[in-house]
């Protein structure tokens, strides 16, 4: 997870059989590409790839490897048909959907006289990731790369500009030298840790128990219809150094509210890491309160189960 304004220490180091390694210097830095990328919320991982295209093979090109296409078309020279990059150079996005019938039905005449096969058998969506990594070529795509060292600080401070979300990625790629004799044999290897917002959305929960349903209050998504040892649960949540968790709880007029929330680590009923009261009452009025519960993490990296137990928390719709 990522807080406002933290900073986290990183080192890469690579390791390869035939290579070397970074650490004993035998591979150099600048072979390792490293890059530190925000991703808004709903925005694609793609942008955390950026910079590493020559180390990561894009989808689009592994299809057109497996298919017919390089028996007429190279990245970069002519062969029967244009290079891929002259085709990026004269189309852009917006003819992506012509590009697409063209592969399909094949057909001559834009660029010359020799033809291109038709390619009735290959989907559209296949093809529409072929035209895209074409286009991604053109020069006007580049975008520019900015690589950082192999052992720095990162620091999150992107997402407060925005609607505070989104993730935060840290990736490093290397191309090792492949073998000398053999060629194309170089291989590409990336690696990322994906740093997640600290505010958890309860609806969005991993597991539920049967009895607990998402609910709406206002503007605002709860889960609700919450009984006795009632649970929901998050995968793969980082607690190390976790020291507290803050928790939001809404509550409905004229119910007389009483329960006790326990946080658990890895099961319903693993160790219990942190207890709270919760409990109101008001005959006219909804209630809105927020809790700050002190946990005792004895694991690193767990799943975390939230159980609410001994409770009468939350009315059914009808009571
Ligand atoms: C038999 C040879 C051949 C094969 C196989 C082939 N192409 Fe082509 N391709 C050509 C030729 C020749 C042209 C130029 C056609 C023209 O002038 O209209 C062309 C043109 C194109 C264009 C540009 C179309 C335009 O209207 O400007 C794209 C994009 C393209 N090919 C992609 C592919 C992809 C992707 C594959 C594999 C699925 C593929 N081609 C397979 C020969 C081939």
């Amino acid at each position: 997870m990522y807080f406002n304004n933290k900073k986290v220490n990183y080192k890469v180091v690579v390791n390869d059989a035939e290579d070397g390694s970074s650490e004993e210097g035998t591979i150099s830095a600048d072979q390792i590409k490293v890059t530190f990328s925000y991703i808004p919320e709903g925005e694609d991982m793609i942008k955390a790839i950026v910079g590493h295209q020559q180390n990561v093979v894009p989808e689009g090109k592994t299809i057109m490897d497996a298919t017919d296409c390089k028996a007429c078309h190279a990245i970069d020279v002519q062969v029967n048909g244009p290079s891929y990059m002259e085709i990026a150079e004269k189309y852009t996005k917006e003819n992506r959907n012509y590009l697409i019938d063209r592969i399909k039905k094949g057909g001559s005449g834009v660029w010359g006289e020799p033809l291109m096969s038709a390619h009735p058998q290959l989907d559209i969506e296949e093809i529409g990731k072929m035209v895209d990594y074409i286009l991604s070529l053109s020069p006007d795509e580049k975008v520019e790369e900015k690589l950082l060292p192999l052992s720095g600080t990162v620091r999150f401070k992107e997402h407060i500009k925005g609607d505070s979300g989104g993730k935060y990625v840290l990736m490093a790629s290397y191309l090792d030298q492949g073998n000398a004799e053999v060629p194309n044999s170089a291989l590409a290897t990336s690696s990322q840790v994906i740093f997640k917002a600290s505010k958890i959305e309860a609806e969005e929960a991993d597991i539920k128990s049967e009895d607990v349903g998402n609910w709406s209050a206002g503007s605002a998504g709860l889960v609700g219809s919450i009984k006795h040892n009632s649970y929901i649960g998050f995968n793969n949540i980082n607690l190390n150094g976790l020291k507290s968790i803050s928790f939001s709880a809404f509550y409905i007029a004229n119910y007389n509210y009483k329960g006790i929330m326990e946080i658990r680590e890895g099961s319903p009923t693993g160790t219990v890491i942190g207890t709270t009261q919760l409990g109101y009452f008001h005959e006219t009025k909804e209630g809105f309160m927020s809790y700050e519960i002190p946990v005792r993490p004895t694991a690193d990296q767990e799943s975390l189960r939230t159980q609410l137990t001994k409770s009468n928390l939350w009315p059914t719709p009808t009571g």
